[in-house]
């Protein structure tokens, strides 16, 4: 059995051993796969909706690792209790959803090792939240599946070291790390500034104003990171 590039961006950063928590994990195929390939003694797959947790159920029963991972119905970490498990992942929300699953459950969070996470938007904010509350950017990678880029972000308990809200916003770790698919991730978050620039443009307002040059100035930021980056 083989994953996508997406969950298998996912899969590469629970380390071998752990007990995984799969938040959201509609068909379960994260689990499955840890599990089949002997990385992961166990594991809890929740989800919150009917038909997710259906399917879920239906695949982990075909896989024949019902006994191995137990499925669970409910809201974000809701249905962990403290020390249940050791990696968690929440993939394919947005980042604020992200945020605010992980702001619910303190006690839970306190006895995890690891998160996995990958947010469809708002990358920065979920950043921003996890070096407000204890946790540091491990890794990051970036990961393309059918012509559509992924941010994976690895936290773990400390300190991060960036406290800068553009390179938070942008991804220390990719910057650090020069990920191979940088330059596209810049050239987007370049792209979607323009698109917000032009929208601002059509309103007379000060905020409006305000906003626009804030998005300027991180442009101009973004373009001189850009010149340090190339070769
Ligand atoms: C786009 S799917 C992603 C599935 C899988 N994690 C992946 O990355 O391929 C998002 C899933 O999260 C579930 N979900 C959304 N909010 C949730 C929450 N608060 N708690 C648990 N599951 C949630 C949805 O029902 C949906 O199945």
């Amino acid at each position: 059995m083989e994953l996508p590039g997406r969950l298998a961006a996912l899969a590469i950063h629970v380390p071998a051993g752990s007990v995984l928590a799969d938040i959201g994990t509609d068909h379960a195929l994260l689990p499955v796969f840890l599990l089949k390939n002997g990385i992961c003694p166990r594991a809890i797959a929740t989800e919150l909706n009917n038909g997710p947790f259906l399917a879920a159920e239906e695949a982990i029963g075909q896989s024949g690792l019902k006994e191995l991972i137990e499925t669970r119905q409910g809201d974000g970490l809701q249905v962990l209790r403290p020390g249940e498990a050791q990696v968690i992942v929440i993939a394919g929300m947005g980042g604020n959803t992200i945020r605010g699953i992980l702001a619910g459950a303190p006690q839970v969070l306190e006895r995890v090792e690891r998160l996995v996470l990958q947010p469809m938007a708002d990358a920065g904010d979920l950043r921003l939240w996890l070096c407000q509350n204890g946790w540091k950017i491990a890794d990051e990678v970036l990961v393309e599946e059918n012509g559509r880029v992924y941010v994976v972000i690895v936290a773990e308990h400390g300190l991060e070291a960036t406290a800068d809200p553009l390179l938070l916003e942008l991804g220390p770790r990719l910057l650090e790390n020069r990920d191979p698919l940088l330059k596209f991730h810049l050239e987007k978050v370049v792209m979607d500034y323009r698109r917000a620039l032009s929208g601002l443009a059509k309103s007379g307002s000060s905020a409006a104003r305000e906003k626009a040059l804030l998005l300027r100035e991180k442009e101009a930021k973004i373009e001189r990171l850009f010149n340090c980056l190339q070769p």
